[in-house]
């Protein structure tokens, strides 16, 4: 009996032992890219962002898009590998600072602020930002917004967009975390307009009909970079590979392939 329990006991451990082994294989190897194994990168993302990253439910479960597409070929030049980690977008640095995630990919734009606490690769789309309302709505300047309320995603730079602007007409501004949420309070009237960046705004209303926009000039445009943690190894790996991919037009291909052509 006392040897059936140590026994239990042993085994125990060796697992508890094994499990460590792989988790710190996982983040502390991330820096070498050869041998014979590969290397898992933990990729965070917020899946609410289509074409960027989301999950098309008619055909399943994974999350899909330009980003993730992106993610595996950059991973398949440096020899690792993808292992993608949906979250709210307003988590994605915190989760990269506190170095439970190795990489981001979600559309993110390097600003100031984010590069103070992360390091990002160069930009590798870019597009302007939309305000986007229903038809019945009928708004169709900035000027027009006065007294609305208009909807952002947390921690987004549609969120800063949203401020500046309200410092030249009188608006309401409302967050939420999830882009499909901010869908739905517009089509509940609980939001009068959003703001959101061209190519996600362009692919509502390809599916919606009763959705519009005008583009915000004044928001500028909002390109998109892969954000690493600090000082990391990986980050000149995958600048390199995207450099590559731009020029042998790979990048191309994939932008294409989920924006429909234009850049
Ligand atoms: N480009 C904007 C930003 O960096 C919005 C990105 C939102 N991405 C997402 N997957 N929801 O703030």
């Amino acid at each position: 009996m006392k040897k059936l329990s140590l026994l239990i006991i042993s085994l125990f451990v060796v697992g508890i032992l094994a499990a460590c082994g792989t988790s710190t294989k996982e983040s502390n190897d991330a820096s070498s890219g050869s041998g014979e194994e590969k290397k898992v990168l933990k990729m965070g993302t917020s899946a609410d962002y289509p074409p960027f990253e989301y999950i098309d439910t008619a055909k399943g479960s994974d999350i899909i898009g330009f980003d993730i597409d992106l993610a595996n070929a950059l991973a398949e030049k440096t020899g690792y590998e993808i292992e993608v980690q949906d979250m709210d977008f307003n988590s994605l640095i915190p989760a990269l600072q506190a170095k439970q995630i190795d990489i981001v990919l979600a559309g993110m734009t390097p600003t100031p602020e984010r590069q103070e606490n992360v390091d990002f690769s160069d930009i590798y789309y870019s597009k302007d930002q939309t305000v986007i309302t229903l038809k019945d709505n009928d708004l169709k300047s900035v000027e027009e917004l006065k007294d609305k309320t208009i909807g952002v995603q947390l921690g987004s730079i549609q969120e800063e967009a949203a401020v500046e602007l309200s410092k030249q007409v009188t608006i309401k501004i409302e967050n939420r975390n999830k882009i499909s949420d901010i869908i739905q309070e517009l089509k509940t009237g609980r939001f009068d307009a959003a703001i959101i960046e061209t190519a996600v705004a362009d692919g509502y209303f390809e599916t919606d009909k009763n959705l519009t926009g005008f583009k915000l000039e004044a928001a500028g445009d909002a390109g998109s970079a892969v954000a690493f943690q600090k000082d990391s190894p990986v980050t000149k790996k995958f600048n390199d590979a995207l450099i590559e991919m731009k020029e042998n037009g790979e990048l191309d291909e994939l932008i294409a392939k989920w924006f429909g052509g234009e850049k």
